[in-house]
């Protein structure tokens, strides 16, 4: 058996990564993995429970000692929170603004890594964050930067029902200690504003195979 391979989508917020690498895993028959979601379980978490987002030491315990599990379920991984994914209740402004805080925490970020590695278990991977090819999957040869102008970036998230503010979002993203978002050397950056996902999953896979990754297109998703 071929071992498993892991695609490192991060950018910026709103940027195309959770649908851009949905449709490329669904093409590939890879297991997608949001890690964001992973983030904002925990930020989701804490707000139910009325922890201090700020609370470095409270939230690090928090993370230490909750109830989880890993779930892979139709080709996605799901974090589990006392047997319970959450699902659209993450999506929240509330929610963005409070994981943007406890995804600073250090001790946080060690916790997330290890778990995100775990997903190896599952297969060869897409999986989608800030910090996958600069911290949790450095090795793989396969890392992507997605980015596009930040109208078109508020204007998706509007679309989705949800208005935030997006440039303060990936400034603190950016400019904190741990594992801040940043380009991987070696890279392949897209800024897919105008282009379609279907357009920016064939860059990637012509990428890919220039690269001499063994991926081939599943018949009935291609
Ligand atoms: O991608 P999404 O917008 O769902 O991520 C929510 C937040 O989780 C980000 O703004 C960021 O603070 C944090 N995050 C992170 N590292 C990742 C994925 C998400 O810090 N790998």
């Amino acid at each position: 058996m071929k071992p498993p391979i892991v695609i490192a989508v991060d950018g910026t917020s709103a940027s195309g990564k959770s649908t851009t690498s949905k449709h490329l895993a669904k093409l590939l028959g890879f297991v997608y993995v949001d890690t964001g979601a992973m983030y904002r379980t925990l930020g989701w978490y804490c707000l139910k429970h009325q922890i201090d987002v700020n609370a470095e030491r409270t939230v690090a315990n928090t993370c230490r000692r909750w109830n989880t599990t890993l779930e892979c379920a139709d080709g996605q991984v799901h974090l589990l929170v006392d047997g319970v994914n959450p699902g659209r209740e993450l999506r929240t402004s509330e929610v963005s603004t409070a994981t943007s805080r406890i995804a600073a925490n250090a001790k946080v970020r060690e916790w997330m890594k290890r778990r995100q590695r775990e997903c190896l278990q599952f297969g060869s991977l897409v999986m989608e964050g800030r910090d996958i090819g600069t911290n949790v999957f450095p090795e793989t040869d396969f890392k992507y930067f997605l980015d596009a102008h930040l109208e078109e970036r508020a204007r998706r998230r509007a679309a989705e029902g949800v208005h935030e503010n997006l440039a303060a979002r990936d400034q603190q993203d950016s400019q904190r200690a741990a594992a801040p978002l940043m380009i991987a050397l070696g890279a392949k950056v897209i800024n897919n504003s105008g282009m379609t996902i279907p357009a920016t999953c064939d860059i990637i896979i012509a990428d890919l195979r220039q690269k001499g990754a063994a991926v081939e297109l599943r018949p009935a998703a291609s």
